[in-house]
């Protein structure tokens, strides 16, 4: 590489080239030791899962987050031994659904006459919810209209209902998902609380801690409303982890599309997003470099987040990033679909002996 750089060095009409390719070669180099710095222990695939039960905190975060996920995935694993092999059993079986609808296997790939794309209708279900209010003021204690704002957008953006899906570009039109689950509001609780932000160690879903325990956990989805902080928009539980502490985490002001909400996080993304975790989907870049998998074949390889509101075609590991799908991490007005692939994982979890069926009404 130096030789190269010596030789263009030696032609003045080439310099320009030079100092851009140095600075790429400066910049690889810094890259480099970031993450070298960072990944002393080796994370592999499976450890990627546990970072993400311990908290999802992209966006302000974004830089440290891989290191701050494996210090935490530590913890996890002293505090819960058996959690890892609850986890493989969890991706084997999600595998071994997702290979059973391929087609021509003879098991379930027949109702869309024999073509490439795995089946795509399923028995439609149905979701209950429970809100969980903390709040320390009178906006936080946010309305039933926001409340029932937000269970309408998940409804809508699982079910393609989303007015913005005709944005969908016809790159990955086929790939868009009816995910055939609905959501219903089962209750909503509501607890003033002196506490002004609340992190993301999950003190909110614990009494003990001045929050609310979680409802029948097994059979609801709890979702609990209050001010994280730190820039944090929410955090969810994948499936595996513990009961007392399952469900996802929302800040007020990201929470629904109308009352105390805030641009451009203001259309109730964050909570789809958020339950596309709660329901084993991972990023779509799949947290790492262009090998590292989301373990979903229909979203292209990325090796990075988008954010804000990035222009199509965005490419990044030869190929297209799907940067309107829930799981990146985009403004809310700039996602709308998931994909057929990731509505196979999450169909997965509620299956009959999936880690998340009894949800499923
Ligand atoms: N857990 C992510 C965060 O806190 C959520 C990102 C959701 N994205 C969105 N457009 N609402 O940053
Ligand atoms: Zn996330
Ligand atoms: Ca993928």
């Amino acid at each position: 590489m130096y030789f190269i750089l010596f030789l263009l060095h030696l032609s003045e009409s080439f310099n320009s080239i030079y100092i851009f390719m140095k600075k790429i070669l400066l910049g690889l180099a810094a890259f480099a030791l970031i993450v070298t710095a960072c990944s002393k222990e080796e994370v592999s695939e499976q450890d990627l899962t546990q970072q993400e039960i311990i908290k999802d905190n992209g966006e302000i975060a974004g830089k440290s987050r891989a290191c701050h996920s494996d210090y935490n995935l530590k913890r996890q694993i002293k505090e819960n031994p058996g959690l890892e092999n609850i986890l493989n059993s969890i991706e084997s079986k999600t595998k071994r659904f997702i290979d059973s609808k391929r087609p021509g296997n003879g098991n379930g790939g027949g109702n869309n006459g024999g073509g490439e794309e795995p089946p795509t209708d399923f028995p439609i279900v149905t979701i209950p919810v429970y809100v969980h209010v903390i709040y320390s003021n009178n906006q936080e204690n946010i309305s039933d209209a926001q409340i029932n704002s937000q269970i309408a957008v998940l409804n809508k953006d699982f079910r393609m209902n989303n007015s913005d899906a005709n944005q969908i570009p016809s790159e990955f039109a086929d790939n868009a998902a009816d995910t055939q689950i609905n959501f219903t509001l089962a209750g909503v609780t509501r607890t003033s609380s002196s506490r002004t932000s609340w992190g993301t160690r999950d003190d909110m879903k614990r009494s003990s801690q001045g929050g609310v325990d979680p409802i029948d956990p097994a059979n609801y989805l709890n979702m609990w409303v209050c001010n994280i902080g730190g820039g944090i928009l929410g955090y969810a539980q994948f499936p595996g982890g513990s009961a007392a502490t399952d469900g996802v985490v929302i800040s007020p002001q990201y929470f629904g599309n109308t009352g105390f909400v805030s641009a451009p996080f203001d259309e109730g993304r964050t909570t789809t997003h958020e339950v596309g975790h709660y329901l084993n989907l991972r990023h779509i870049w799949g947290d790492g470099r262009c090998k590292q998998d989301d373990f979903v074949s229909d979203t292209p390889a990325s090796d990075r987040a988008n954010y804000g509101c990035p222009s199509y075609p965005t490419s990044h590991c030869r190929s297209t990033d799907m940067t309107m799908n829930y799981m990146d991490y985009v403004d809310d007005a700039c996602m709308y679909m998931f994909s057929n692939g990731q509505k196979l994982r999450m169909r997965a979890v509620l299956e009959a002996d999936g880690a998340r069926a009894s949800l499923a009404n």
